[in-house]
């Protein structure tokens, strides 16, 4: 947990416009910024960056948020990484509430860690450049200089401690056992843990190495060796290839999960830059999640063999809960005996992209695997297909396509529709509403003054709160209103937005935060609309209670009326021009 306090002190001190001007080139049109949106392809700007509010909004497709939550989207960071990434931009440690006093420690550490990473790898580098046998192999696998370079491909020498070579003057067994280049045998002895290997780097998405594969000139086993889970290292959220293939991505939408090191280097080679591959390890819900967070489409591209279509369904099965209606994810499998290197460079990059446009949507795939292990002429099969179903159909928060899967299981099983919904415990499906879908008709008072309370929190102090009838707008002014004081003095809305992530009314304030932008009140106005609301909301006072008073007037009589009343009655009076006794 990183304190609240912290991220507020942050967001003061960061600029979204220096800070997303980094990935994407913004233009200052009035008072805003804009640019072609990073998160969907079109050709003229609707990305709009809005420095007083610090906050960004595409009008093509509804991207929108804070600071943060552009390093997430924009770099499929966990929310941590991206709190990290804006503190190391501007030099601050994050502090961290388990390990309180030792935080600074800590990352002074890991900074450490991460040098000895790098000098390891360009040690490696060096070494490839040095070893005949080693480049020959490369070349034999049809690996050019280009590509190698490219994923900063090395060779760890052969030997016991040829790395102690990389650090002259700073060797530190301790730091190298931390991050695995070392290891120790029962005896005390230290040995490298690459000898006589091709060494991959793996890169994380700041360009950090954090951990390397290894593999044996030729035959030998074990084939792989990979560093083992360190502070800097977790298989389950890294992807080999990322960096690299980074471009590729956002220019096609689209990324290729193969599962090999060489299968990712020996596609870019063959011009298909968008291939990625896990760790050794199966596809987790993290990969699955920062690769939908970064592309629309995913094509998991496996072995035609048994072992492939296993880690196929694993994958299908992570992947369920990231996804969303607008997302595509597929699966294709090579042909026996090949996989992705093999293929292309058999075939060449035409075929590669045929098998790769031939994917099988999730959906498909899904329902063919299911098939497969119930025998559908019997009416046990058909119930144990619905069976199976279920507990995947429960995990996908995706109506649209969980309906069409709920009709083809039906059309399958022989159930009704309906039948399965009733099994499988789903809902019929009410729609949410679309992002800052724009109204068309004059908005409330309540909504006027929520969407000025957004731009300006600390305006919502000023709001006479129980004049407004209970509403969702009262309720979001209630909310900014208690969350006031744990905010910094004049909070921008990214600062407030921030302190409601994961709020259950997040969705309502994305809605109005979409509606602000697309109304684009310059900054001096601000306060002059504020006014006018309060007067408004004022006035509304006065007529209501007049018009409580003319009622209770006109069925008891003016004597009816208590002095205290009458007076306000004639007061009243005085402004309402349908006063009778005007
Ligand atoms: P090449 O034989 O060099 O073409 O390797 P590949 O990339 O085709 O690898 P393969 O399909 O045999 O394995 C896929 C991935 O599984 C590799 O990239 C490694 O990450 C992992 N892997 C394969 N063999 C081993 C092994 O012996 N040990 C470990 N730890 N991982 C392995
Ligand atoms: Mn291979």
């Amino acid at each position: 947990m990183i304190p609240e306090s912290f991220i507020q002190d942050l967001l003061t001190r960061i600029d979204i416009v220096d800070l997303i001007d980094r990935y994407v080139h913004l233009k200052k049109a009035g008072a805003n910024y804009i640019a072609c949106c990073p998160f969907h392809s079109e050709k003229t700007p609707s990305f709009s960056v809005s420095p007083s509010k610090q906050f960004y909004y595409c009008f093509g497709c509804g991207a929108h948020g804070t600071a943060i939550s552009f390093l997430m989207e924009y770099q499929g960071l966990g929310f941590v990484e991206a709190i990290r990434e804006l503190a190391s931009s501007i030099g601050v440690a994050v502090p961290d509430e388990r390990h309180d006093g030792d935080s600074s420690q800590k990352r002074e550490t890991l900074r450490d860690l991460l040098e000895v990473m790098a000098r390891a790898r360009d040690f490696y580098r060096e070494a490839l450049k040095k070893s005949e046998k080693a480049v020959n192999y490369l070349k034999e696998r049809g690996l050019s200089g280009e590509t190698a370079a490219r994923f900063g491909i090395g060779y760890a020498p052969e030997g016991w401690n040829s790395l102690k070579a990389a650090f002259p003057d700073s060797y530190d067994y301790q730091q190298l056992l931390t991050v695995g280049l070392v290891l120790e045998s029962e005896e005390g002895r230290r040995y490298d843990r690459f000898r006589d290997r091709i060494i991959f780097p793996i890169i994380n998405s700041k360009g950090e190495t954090i951990g390397f594969g290894g593999r044996v000139i030729g035959q030998g086993e074990p084939k792989y060796l990979n560093s083992p889970e360190t502070p800097l290292f977790e298989k389950g959220r890294e992807l080999f290839g990322l960096p690299q293939a980074r471009q590729t991505l956002r220019a096609e939408n689209r990324a290729i999960v193969v599962e090999g090191y060489m299968d990712v280097v020996a596609l870019a080679e063959h011009g298909v830059g968008n291939a990625l591959a896990t760790l050794g390890t199966a596809t987790t819900r993290e990969h699955a999640q920062k690769l939908l967070r970064q592309v629309d489409a995913v094509v998991f591209c496996f072995d035609g063999d048994n072992a492939g279509r296993k880690a196929a369904w694993r994958a299908l099965e992570n992947t369920l809960d990231s996804l969303t209606e607008q997302k595509s994810v597929s699966f294709t499998f090579l042909p026996e005996a090949e996989d992705p290197d093999s293929f292309i460079r058999k075939k060449g990059k035409k075929a590669f992209d045929n098998l790769i446009r031939e994917a099988a949507p999730l959906s498909s795939f899904l329902i063919n695997e299911l098939k497969k292990q119930c025998d559908l002429t019997s009416a046990e099969g058909r119930a144990r297909l619905v069976a199976d179903a279920k507990p995947l159909l429960l995990r996908l928060s995706t109506p649209f396509l969980r309906l069409q899967l709920v009709k083809q299981l039906a059309a399958e099983s022989g159930f009704s529709q309906a039948e399965v919904e009733r099994l499988c415990g789903i809902q019929s499906y009410a729609p949410k509403p679309p992002l800052a879908k724009p109204k068309r008709s004059a908005p409330s008072l309540a909504r006027t003054l929520a969407r000025l309370a957004l731009q300006r929190p600390a305006l919502a102090g000023r709001i006479p709160l129980e004049l407004l009838p209970p509403s969702e707008e009262r309720a979001i002014l209630e909310v900014i209103l208690t969350n006031l004081p744990r905010l910094p003095s004049a909070p921008t809305y990214a600062q407030l937005r921030e302190q409601l992530r994961g709020h259950p009314l997040e969705a309502e304030f994305n809605i109005l935060a979409g509606e602000w932008m697309q109304l684009q009140l310059a900054e001096d106005k601000i306060e002059h609309e504020f006014l006018d609301a309060l007067t408004r909301l004022q006035e509304n006072k006065r007529k209501s209670e007049f018009a409580d008073l003319q009622k209770k007037a006109s069925q008891f009589g003016i004597t009816g009326l208590t002095a205290e009343e009458k007076e306000h009655y004639k007061a009243s009076a005085g402004k309402n021009r349908s006063d009778p006794y005007r």
